[in-house]
């Protein structure tokens, strides 16, 4: 970490919390709607509500549960075109301008300026938090897409190692069938195949590939022969999944690789939120691996809250707490040690971060270097929510549809480009 960053940091937080101090603000309550209901998720989202606590607010709790948050945003449309938004919601990526757009968003510069975010953040996560120039959200973290979690009970009674490439995976997987293990833990909801599939697609392709297809929507690479590859390899991997996959939630898939009844699972860092949960370990129990052909690639999926605007003064002070708390060090170090993502602002010590959480932020950093940073488009970080979710359901209808050919899967990923 560079010294003079940290130095800021430090100095934005102290007047930051001297300046809100002297305010004394009264107290107000702040509703967050979010999607964070799983054992690790819970946890890191207590440290949000002590913290704010601490500060005289109260958190009202609006959770809609459903990994990856698509019926959290339904119930969030609904709220805010029937007037009555949220304090603050959990929004991400382009779809914060889409809701600026919608001229509903606060703006958080007076806090920003305070706790001098601009220097805080790395500057590309800075511009996604903005709508016209002004900070309309706050980012919590960082997670890291493209891993994958191993039981390491299953790799020893398998009696294989953790695989590095694709031809590895497969034996691994055969192994660990043999062995009575299931090989992989799928949860078969749409977004956990989309999930899985821009990992492969990263792994099979590189990152220059990715890029062109979800970044650009190339239909050149979203209608290639190495798409045909990335389907291929993606229908192979079903077939080490089992049969109570579909409708399954991502953490029930999860608790089958901590129980050791499934070997590994394809999610983000997420996931490693319910190993610790769980009394686990990294290297002692779990193993964090990067997803097969990725390791010098990283997936970004940063979690955010966008603030609605208010009419009612005391909430609009709380909803200002919340977002200065959310970019203090100390909730962005107690937040993220549960979650299993890593901090997003300069300044957090990551001595007290486990061996994955240390790898990935060394990950973010050296991937950036070789341009193997790509956003996750999975996760709602590069294309319009109409876009990714045309995406999402072409990838969930071939994996759920064994006799629909990579050529009719290709077919309608190009659709998808075409319009644009
Ligand atoms: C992602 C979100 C993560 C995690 C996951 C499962 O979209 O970014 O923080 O919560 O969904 O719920």
């Amino acid at each position: 970490m560079r010294s003079s960053a940290c130095a800021r940091w430090v100095q934005g937080s102290v007047l930051s919390f001297a300046l809100l101090a002297s305010v004394a603000a009264p107290a107000g309550q702040v509703e967050v709607l979010h999607w964070w209901t799983s054992g690790g998720e819970a946890r890191s989202v207590a440290e949000l509500k002590r913290l704010l606590a601490a500060d005289g607010h109260t958190w009202r709790d609006f959770a809609v549960v459903g990994g990856g948050g698509d019926s959290a945003i339904s119930v969030l449309r609904s709220r805010v075109l029937a007037g009555n938004p949220p304090a603050a919601a959990q929004i991400k990526g382009p779809a914060i301008q889409e809701w600026g757009r919608l001229n509903v968003l606060a703006n958080l510069d007076e806090v920003a300026r305070r706790q001098q975010w601009d220097a805080q953040l790395p500057r590309v996560v800075a511009e996604v938090m903005k709508v016209n120039g002004r900070y309309a959200a706050v980012p919590v973290n960082v997670h890291r897409v493209n891993w994958l979690w191993i039981n390491r009970q299953a790799l020893r009674k398998a009696e294989v190692r953790a695989p590095t490439n694709w031809d590895e995976f497969f034996e691994v997987a055969e192994k660990m069938r043999k062995a009575g293990i299931v090989p992989l833990a799928h949860g078969g909801q749409p977004w956990q195949e989309f999930t899985t599939f821009e990992v492969v697609a990263l792994g099979v392709g590189g990152a220059d590939f990715y890029r062109r297809a979800f970044v650009r929507l190339d239909p050149q690479a979203l209608h290639s022969d190495t798409m045909a590859q990335v389907l291929a390899t993606f229908r192979r991997i079903k077939g080490y999944t089992d049969a109570g996959a579909p409708g399954r939630d991502w953490n029930v898939a999860t608790a089958m690789v901590i129980r050791g009844e499934a070997g590994m699972q394809f999610m983000g860092d997420w996931a490693k939120g319910e190993f610790l949960a769980a009394g686990k370990a990294p290297n002692k129990d779990f193993l964090c691996v990067s997803a097969p052909g990725t390791s010098r690639a990283f997936i970004f999926n940063v979690d955010s809250f966008a603030m609605f605007r208010l009419k009612d003064a005391q909430a609009t002070q709380a909803q200002h707490a919340l977002a200065a708390t959310i970019m203090s060090r100390e909730f962005q170090e107690a937040f993220n040690l549960n979650k299993g993502s890593i901090p997003v602002g300069t300044g957090v010590d990551m001595g007290r971060f486990d061996l994955c959480a240390q790898e990935s932020s060394a990950y973010f950093v050296a991937s950036n270097m070789v341009n193997a940073l790509v956003p996750s488009v999975a996760h709602k970080m590069v294309q319009p929510d109409a876009v990714e979710a045309a995406l999402r359901e072409a990838v969930a209808a071939y994996w759920n549809n064994d006799r629909m050919s990579a050529e009719q899967a290709m077919q309608r990923f190009a659709a998808v480009a075409r319009p644009r």
